[in-house]
């Protein structure tokens, strides 16, 4: 088949276009024709790029791991899937992803897709829904009538984020830099602070919850607006400050059929929108890598 490998760490120059073979499946997984894929520009720096779940080296390896496409290969132990069903979700990082013809699954990583959507929109939803949906509800515990700040509001994951949060019925503070006001307003939040012209700090009393898909000082600083019995739930780093009662969490997201099915019934009902920024053929995945590393906005969806 064809697909795109990286031999060796070095960065997105290092992603060649070339023969691989067909993966195959062991017990509990499903083999699936790819149609899109989604990536995350920092995965090739990530450990599981480059070692299996053992520590050993696995190179050259398969980036990308949100998928969607058709099963066409289905092993024991993979009960809701059959060969011909349209599928979406996200792959384990220590193994090979999405960038190619064909990836090998486990069942449980998938779901179906939802009927209204195109292979692309749905290969951009499973990394930010996810890691969304795990960071209000599950680790932030985001209940109806309580207040979340979402930091970077405006962003892959943020401006989902945003929807999910107030859908749940929180009342929502979106920030980031000015630009991003209106897409994080229109997504649903209630408020929105610019970071280039105000510390959110001075504009925001302690609230239930921060999600943070910033980072650095920003993060640092965060701790002191949770409120007792509050939380701090970071997708960059640990945060290096607890919040005074509150919990402070780092977490990276997880692959799960049941939130992939809710995710997939609110944007069939059109309550759940995801931004696709761009969209490359896969013989053109390092250019992929390089315009969202450069800053290109929404999430970059390879076709395949
Ligand atoms: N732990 C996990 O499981 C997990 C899962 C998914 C993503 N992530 C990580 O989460 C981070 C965000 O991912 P993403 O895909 O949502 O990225 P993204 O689409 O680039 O969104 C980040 C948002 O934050 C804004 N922002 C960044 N720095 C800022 C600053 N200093 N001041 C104000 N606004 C700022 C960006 O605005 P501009 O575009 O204007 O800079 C953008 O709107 C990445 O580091 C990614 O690796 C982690």
């Amino acid at each position: 088949m064809k697909a795109v490998r990286i031999h060796q760490p070095g960065g997105s120059d290092g992603l060649v276009f070339e023969d691989a073979p067909v993966p195959s499946p062991a017990t509990g997984e499903v083999v699936v024709r790819v149609h899109a894929a989604g990536f995350v520009p920092d995965e090739l720096d990530w450990p599981g790029t480059w070692v299996d779940r053992a520590g050993r080296d696995r190179t050259p390896s398969i980036p990308a791991h949100d998928v969607a496409g058709v099963v066409t290969d289905v092993r024991y132990g993979t009960a809701g899937l059959a060969v011909g069903d349209r599928v979406f979700g996200l792959g384990d990082w220590h193994r090979d992803g999405a960038a190619a013809e064909y990836i090998a699954v486990e069942a449980r990583n998938l779901a179906l897709m939802p009927e209204s959507l195109t292979y692309t929109e749905a290969a951009a939803l499973p990394l930010s829904g996810l890691t969304c949906w795990q960071g209000l509800f599950v680790h932030g515990g985001l209940e109806s009538g309580q207040t979340v700040v979402v930091h970077g509001g405006g962003g892959g994951t943020g401006a989902l984020a945003v929807q999910l949060a107030r859908q749940a019925g929180a009342q929502v503070i979106a920030t980031g830099r000015g630009r991003a006001a209106g897409l994080a307003i229109e997504m649903g939040a209630h408020t929105f602070v610019d970071l280039e012209r105000q510390r959110f700090e001075d504009a925001v009393e302690p609230v239930d919850l921060v999600f943070d898909t910033i980072g650095g000082d920003l993060l640092a600083r965060s701790a002191g607006r949770v409120k007792p019995g509050g939380a701090l739930v970071s997708i960059t780093a640990p945060p290096p400050v607890e919040p005074e009662g509150g919990r402070a969490v780092f977490f990276i997201v997880e692959p799960n059929r049941d939130q992939l099915a809710e995710l997939a019934k609110r944007a069939e009902s059109g309550g759940l929108r995801n931004h696709v920024g761009a969209v490359y053929p896969l013989a053109r995945t390092r250019e992929a890598f390089q315009a969202k590393r450069n800053g290109l906005p929404g999430k970059v969806v390879l076709e395949i």
